[in-house]
């Protein structure tokens, strides 16, 4: 059998690792890794491959930026050479993210069968290209493998017939579980002088929140309120820190006295400051779910979620971009009160040995 996994930008690297882990010690399966190159830096690429051990991609297409048309229309481009030359009895998609959607429709259209992991995930707002693209990607898969209940529930009633759903848990908690002692030996709470304090992380990079002046001026104004508590971490997305230099924001962004501004970070640094962190704030999908893994108390600077069980059941709170709200939660949760957060099931560790044996199950029903 053999198994294209497609991964383009950094949230997909921590999704596709554990499923590479399983296939690779299997003789009758083939898996191959294409990465879309629609993250290329180092900070946002490179440095995830080596510390969650991948190998090499078998294929990088180097698509690059561009608007999302013109990266969904390149992605699909050169996907569709990769598929027609290796034939591939599967593809696997992870996530939300352009090359997620252009790989799925890529595939569909040659009459490949696609399995999206993370599938059912609804935020239920259209302004999130996310959004469109799990819907669409959804909408073409043969295996929508889910990782809460939510996401099974989203897609019944979308009417994806059952045969096609699979309730698995969270790869990226499989990532996560398995790094988690390796994390512990980061030296990056040293370099940042937080090894013995307590300090709030920040990251930030959905459009709504960073593509506005507006929103970047009330980002600061919560700095500027919550700085009393202790530092502020900020690793700042490239995206995030392109618009604060158009917006000529850096420089005031930079006067706040414990704001720590820094490039994105590698996999196990970053998990080594989440873990300890006091407070996350965010407006990601993955640390919504990493955060309430961890325990750790998260404010989400976004309206809505498509993972609501991290709100229900974990310790993720909604704010959107209400600075009073956010600045109170902060303030809770320093003075030491925050609810405390029950792990959704499956998520154990095992969901990418779920996924594989569900795909082999139906793809060679002998060797199972
Ligand atoms: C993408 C995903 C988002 C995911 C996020 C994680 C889509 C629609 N969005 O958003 O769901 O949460 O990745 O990071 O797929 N850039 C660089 N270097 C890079 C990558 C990007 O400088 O390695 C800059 C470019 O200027 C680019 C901008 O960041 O135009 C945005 O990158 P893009 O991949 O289009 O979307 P993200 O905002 O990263």
């Amino acid at each position: 059998m053999k198994v294209v996994s497609v991964v383009g930008a950094r949230p997909n690297f921590m999704k596709v690792a554990p499923l590479h882990r399983v296939f690779s010690k299997m003789q009758n399966v083939h898996h191959l890794i294409v990465h879309t190159g629609q993250h290329y830096d180092k900070n946002m690429s490179k440095v995830f491959f080596d510390d969650l051990e991948l190998p090499e991609p078998d294929v990088y297409l180097g698509v690059g930026s561009g608007t999302h048309a013109e990266q969904t229309a390149r992605i699909m481009m050169e996907f569709e050479k990769v598929l027609l030359n290796e034939k591939p009895d599967l593809v696997i998609v992870v996530g939300d993210v352009n090359s997620t959607v252009a790989c799925s429709l890529t595939a569909s259209k040659l009459r490949v069968p696609v399995a999206h992991v993370e599938a059912g995930l609804r935020s239920f707002d259209r302004t999130m290209p996310e959004e469109i693209n799990r819907v669409v990607t959804d909408a073409l898969s043969d295996y929508l493998f889910a990782t809460e209940e939510a996401g099974v529930t989203n897609l019944k009633n979308e009417g994806v017939g059952e045969e096609k759903i699979f309730l698995v848990g969270d790869v990226m908690i499989d990532s996560l579980m398995l790094y988690q002692e390796k994390a512990k030996r980061s030296e990056i709470k040293k370099s940042f002088d937080i090894s013995a304090c307590e300090y709030t992380l920040v990251t930030l990079h959905r459009a709504s929140n960073v593509d506005n002046r507006e929103s970047l001026l009330v980002i600061l104004d919560i700095f500027r309120a919550i700085e009393k508590h202790g530092k502020i971490i900020f690793p700042i997305h490239p995206r995030t820190r392109k618009r604060l230099e158009e917006f000529d924001l850096l420089s005031q962004y930079s006067m706040v006295k414990n704001l720590v501004l820094t490039n994105p970070i590698g996999y196990l640094d970053f998990l080594s400051i989440m873990t300890d962190a006091k407070l996350v704030l965010t407006d990601s999908g993955g640390i919504q779910a990493e955060t309430t893994f961890l325990n750790v108390p998260c404010v989400t600077l976004r309206e809505n979620t498509e993972q609501p069980c991290t709100v229900e059941s974990g310790t993720n709170v909604l704010a959107g971009l209400a600075v009073e709200k956010v600045v109170d939660l902060v303030s809770d949760c320093y003075a030491g009160t925050w609810k405390k957060g029950k792990l959704p099931e499956f998520w154990d560790g095992k969901a990418a040995e779920r996924i594989v044996k569900a795909l082999v199950n139906s793809f060679m029903p002998n060797d199972s």
